[in-house]
This record gives structure tokens, sequence and C-alpha cells, in this order.
């Protein structure tokens, strides 16, 4: 679409299929955050994408599929463990990387022999899937780096006048983005903790090994792209707080709060906060982060402290998340 052109907000699935299979950049939503959606199958679509997000071309896009009987047309084998994984958790926060077949454009994979795989747990991106008839590339719909969206209007704010609709489903659930695990070496790996907690998936294949972004490589050279250092990242800095409240805040004027748990006196001292969970709840924590981050940043703080999460749950992907916004 020629750029500048106001993007719809669409609600209608029929009209977001047909957009689709036309080769139109359609966001649509999913239980985790909002994905930039292109037919998979088509080259020139998916990079329309990269354009769309200015995204360097090194970073590989997950394929949604609407169920596990769709696996054979975007993989080439599928290891006996995906199918016990996505018999357990899809539809659902899981994308699983496993080697690709060959109708999938290496644009999609960014040349890499695996592609990631997800079964969105969301009754529109279900809907829509089953409507299109081909696979869904879509990384999260924001501009690269940037703060990944959780409603169609955090989609608009970043990249309306680039893409072609939003197709609106309301809010998402988990707000996090999914936890990602290559099934391409000898032993599962995870490339990146999210929606999907750490003690679940251990819970159902045993200890798995989780890769740790390397600051000694380059950001082209990380074992994921979403491993950059810094990423998932609002305008304002931000500096990451221990976990245990007893710690005295920094507090100076101008300085915003990004905190969880009961509300202590300390608040009136900041020139804004957010309180993601008031009862600690780590889910809650989950869904209101990304658009806690945005509407912090648009107050405008010279600086936001934000407390880390325990360190167990969603609470991990919370503060690997938090540690890269900080940058
Ligand atoms: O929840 C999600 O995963 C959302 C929704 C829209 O599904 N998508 C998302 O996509 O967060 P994106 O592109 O922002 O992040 C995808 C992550 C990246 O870190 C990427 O490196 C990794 O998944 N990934 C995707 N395909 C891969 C592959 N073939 N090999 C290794 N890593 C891959
Ligand atoms: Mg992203």
């Amino acid at each position: 679409m020629p750029q500048g052109v106001p993007t719809p907000l669409i609600r209608d699935i029929t009209e977001a299929a047909q957009r689709l299979e036309s080769g139109q950049l359609v966001a649509l939503p999913t239980e985790t955050v909002y994905g930039l959606g292109a037919n998979a199958w088509n080259s020139e679509a998916v990079a329309r994408i990269f354009e769309a997000k200015q995204r360097p071309e090194f970073d590989p896009l997950i394929v949604h599929i609407a169920g596990s009987d769709q696996l054979g047309s975007v993989v080439q084998t599928i290891p006996a463990l995906a199918r016990s994984l996505a018999e357990r958790f899809w539809p659902g926060p899981l994308t699983l990387v496993m080697p690709k077949d060959e109708s999938i454009p290496d644009l999609v994979t960014s040349g890499l022999p695996g592609v990631g795989v997800r079964v969105p747990d969301h009754p529109v991106a279900l809907k829509l899937l089953q409507a299109t008839g081909c696979p869904i590339a879509a990384p999260s719909a924001n501009l690269f780096g940037g703060v990944s969206p959780t409603t169609a209007e955090h989609v608009l704010l970043g990249l309306g006048g680039r893409i072609d609709a939003v197709l609106d489903g309301g809010p998402c659930q988990i707000g996090l983005e999914s936890t990602v695990v290559s099934l391409m070496g000898d032993k599962p790996l995870v490339l990146r903790l999210g929606g999907l907690s750490l003690e679940a998936l251990e819970e159902a294949i045993g200890p798995i090994q989780v890769a740790e972004s390397n600051s000694a490589l380059s950001d082209a050279a990380q074992p994921a792209p979403g491993m950059l250092s810094r990423h998932y990242a609002p305008g304002t800095l931000m500096i990451a707080m221990d976990a245990d409240d007893s710690v005295p805040l920094p507090i100076q004027p101008g300085t915003a709060l990004l905190t969880w748990g009961p509300a202590t006196k300390e608040y009136s001292d900041f020139a804004v906060v957010k309180n993601l969970s008031e009862n600690g709840d780590l889910r809650e924590c989950a869904a209101n982060f990304f658009a806690a981050l945005r509407c912090l940043d648009a107050a405008n703080p010279d600086v936001i402290i934000a407390r880390r999460f325990p360190d167990h749950g969603l609470g991990r992907a919370l503060n690997d998340r938090l540690q890269r916004a900080c940058g």
C-alpha cells in the first residue's frame, strides 16, 4: 500500500482472509500479542512485512497454522517430540522450530533450515487461519525493536499507514510473545522465554536447556533474534530494580514507576505509577506489561524505574523482556 494512506480497522474475518490471500499485510489478534500477517507461501508479501516493520532480514518469522493437521504443509519432517508438545500445548503460546518444507520461502526463515510454527489460541486467529487455507507468517505487529502490541490500537499507532488492515479481536489475553523451542538439534532448546512457562514445558518433557544470549556476539549472530540486547524497548530510559520491595526506590522528580504488588505510600513521590497487578499475579502482570510500558512512555518521564519479577513462571519471561527494554 502507498505509505500514508490510513489503515482500516476491520472486524470481518472473511475480508481479512481475502486480503491475505491477495498478498496484503493484515495485522491479526492472537492470545500473545498482535501479529503482522502475510501469506507465508507468497514471498513478495513476506518481503513487505520486513519493509513495513523496518526489520533486518536476518530475523526469521513465525508461521501460524490452524491446527497440527496442517503441520505437514510447512515442515519436512515432524519430530516425535513435536507431536507430543503440540498435543499438549497447541493451540497456545508455544512456537516449535522444525525442519522447513520446501514450499516455505527462504525469506520466512532468513535462510535457516528450520521454520518456527505455532497454532494460536485465539478464536479470531483460528477462524482466519481456517478461512485462508494458507499458513500465515506473522512477527509481532510493531516497528522493529519496539514494544509489542497487545491491542488493535497499538498496532495502528506503530504501523498505521504502512500496512493494509488491522483485524480487531480485542486485547490479547496473555500479553507476552510465545515461548520458542528449537527441535533442530539432538535435544530441545528454548530460544526465547515467553507465554508458556518453563515449568509447564519441563513438566511435560523433563529438564530443558535455555539458550543464553551472548553479549560477545553481534546481534546478527545471536542464537535467536529475539535475543537482541535492546528489544521490546520504549523511548524512555528504563532502569530495573530488584524484585525485593524492601530496597528503597531511588526517587527523583520526573521519575515513573512500573511495579506490582500492594500499593505503598511511596507512590505519591513518583510523577506517574503503573501497578501491573496489586496482588502480584504474574499472569495479570504479563497481560498488562506492554500496555503499561506504552502508557508510561507516553507520559514522557525522565526515567522509568521498573521492579523486577520473581524468577518463576511467567516472571522469568517478564524479567527477560524487562532486561531488554532497559537495553
Ligand atoms: O507470540 C508470538 O510469538 C508472536 C505472535 C504474533 O505469534 N510472534 C512473535 O514474532 O513474537 P516475532 O517475529 O516478533 O518473534 C519471533 C521469534 C524471534 O525471536 C525469532 O528469532 C524466533 O521467534 N524464530 C522464529 N522463527 C525461527 C527460526 N526458524 N529459527 C530460530 N528462531 C526463530
Ligand atoms: Mg517481536
